[in-house]
């Protein structure tokens, strides 16, 4: 029996509502869906919008500031971010040495992204002094670091899990990535430190229509409201705990297969499938759940997720540098089966953004593991305006995120000793 006055303060009115399916936790003005009529927008521009015109830097700059960049503001956050992208920090490339070369790339990158919090003490704003919220110098530093070093870190878990060694390639200088004809250099530069993108094996780059390939997935991943991994970066962040440490955790409720780790998880299943014949006994097995139909359905859209249309001419586009994937064509009459079955259309079930994301990859020349590492690397810039977002939010919304829930155990008992329990 609990007294009346603790009763006030432990209980009172609870909404019971697991996957937090109708709870909003915070107001937002970075990104804005309408799941109804598939409908996203990064602080009001339309994702196809941005995905023709703007490249991922641009679209960095938009979600972490809230307005497109000018000329000047663009060269300059470009200039900041590029310089952490050049190298990686020794202890990090040395830590990566002591992770199994066979480990899931997302392990690695998760440790290494866990580990940088080590090497940025400034990171934790309660060695400053400052409680949970550091100057905005300190922050927008945090911001550039993890920005231009992710690329760079995710290039050496690569070629570490293909059992390479890190190229020791002459970094480029600022000027170099600077260049106004290299809208995109950010993403060009991770494809020459793989070795990447090529169209013919012996050119000198990457072609430019992987480049642009590339940048425009990233773009459609960088932000998506309040995601899993988004979720959880505000989540951590609540308790005070540092940038590094928070995205550490974000990726990895990220790598989950029903998040970013679907993305792997759909080319496993085409794989599996093999060709059109099968599918209609893939289809059986799913209704009977035994299976489930990666890359389809979403908690907010019960339309067609836009990012799943963009994604899918990306693919296009990269199959006339490579040639089509046949697995393309399983995908699509997978697709074509599903939309035509009432047990997908009564759910509202649609492709969403990693259905067809992992066909790009593959025909770059990713390997599966690290599918999740490239979402990772689009999400970082949502995840950073989120984190920005919260901490210089509402005072009312800077509350440590701690769920009720409702108790079903026992109640009170006495403790039996070990010899009297039978
Ligand atoms: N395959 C088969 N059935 C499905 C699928 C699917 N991919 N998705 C949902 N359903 C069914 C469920 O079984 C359920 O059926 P029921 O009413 O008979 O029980 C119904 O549709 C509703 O599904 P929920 O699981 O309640 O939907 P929820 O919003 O909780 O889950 C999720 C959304 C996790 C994305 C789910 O659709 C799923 O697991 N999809 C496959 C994994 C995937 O592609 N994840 C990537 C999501 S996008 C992203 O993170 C970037």
């Amino acid at each position: 029996c609990i007294k009346a006055s603790k009763l006030k303060s432990t209980l009172g009115l609870m909404s019971y509502d697991p996957g937090y399916m109708n709870t909003a936790v915070c107001t937002s003005r970075i990104t804005f869906i309408d799941g109804e009529k598939g409908i996203l927008r990064y602080r009001g521009y339309p994702i196809e919008q941005l995905a023709s015109k703007s490249s991922f830097m641009e679209t960095a700059f938009l979600l972490l500031y809230g307005e497109l960049p000018s000329e000047a503001q663009l060269k300059h956050f470009c200039a900041r971010v590029y310089h952490h992208q050049t190298a990686l920090h020794a202890d990090i490339v040395a830590l990566l040495q002591t992770i199994r070369h066979d480990a899931h790339c997302m392990t690695s990158v998760i440790s290494a992204l866990a580990a940088m919090s080590a090497l940025h003490p400034e990171a934790n704003p309660a060695l400053e002094g400052q409680g949970v919220y550091s100057s905005r110098k300190t922050r927008e530093s945090q911001m550039f670091t993890l920005l231009g070093a992710f690329p760079t870190l995710a290039a050496h878990v690569l070629l570490r899990r293909s059992g390479s060694s890190v190229p020791c390639l002459p970094a480029p200088s600022l000027a170099t990535l600077l260049d106004p004809a290299r809208p995109r250099a950010y993403v060009e530069h991770f494809l020459v430190l793989l070795g990447l993108g090529k169209a013919r094996p012996g050119e000198e780059g990457p072609d430019p229509r992987v480049v642009r390939a590339l940048d425009a997935i990233l773009l459609a991943h960088a932000d998506h409201e309040l995601n899993c991994s988004t979720a959880a970066v505000r989540h951590l962040t609540s308790s005070g705990v540092d940038v590094y440490t928070a995205v550490a955790g974000a990726t990895g409720a990220l790598y989950g297969p029903l998040h970013g780790g679907a993305t792997e998880a759909v080319l496993r299943m085409l794989q599996q499938i093999g060709t059109e014949e099968r599918i209609p006994a893939f289809l059986e097995a799913v209704k009977a759940k035994e299976a489930k139909l990666m890359g389809f359905g979403h908690r907010v859209y019960k339309n067609y997720d836009p990012r799943a249309v963009l994604v899918r001419e990306v693919a296009y586009e990269v199959f006339q540098v490579y040639g089509a994937d046949p697995l393309i064509h399983v995908a699509t009459a997978l697709e074509t089966a599903a939309r035509s079955d009432d047990y997908f259309v009564s759910r509202k079930l649609y492709p969403n953004i990693d259905f067809y994301s992992g066909l790009v990859y593959k025909a770059i020349g990713f390997p599966l593991d690290f599918f999740p590492v490239l979402f990772t690397m689009g999400r970082m810039a949502g995840w950073l305006a989120h984190w920005e977002e919260l901490l210089m939010g509402p005072e009312e919304e800077k509350k440590i995120v701690r769920p009720r829930q409702i108790y079903l155990g026992p109640a009170e008992r006495a403790f039996l000793p070990i010899e009297a329990r039978g």
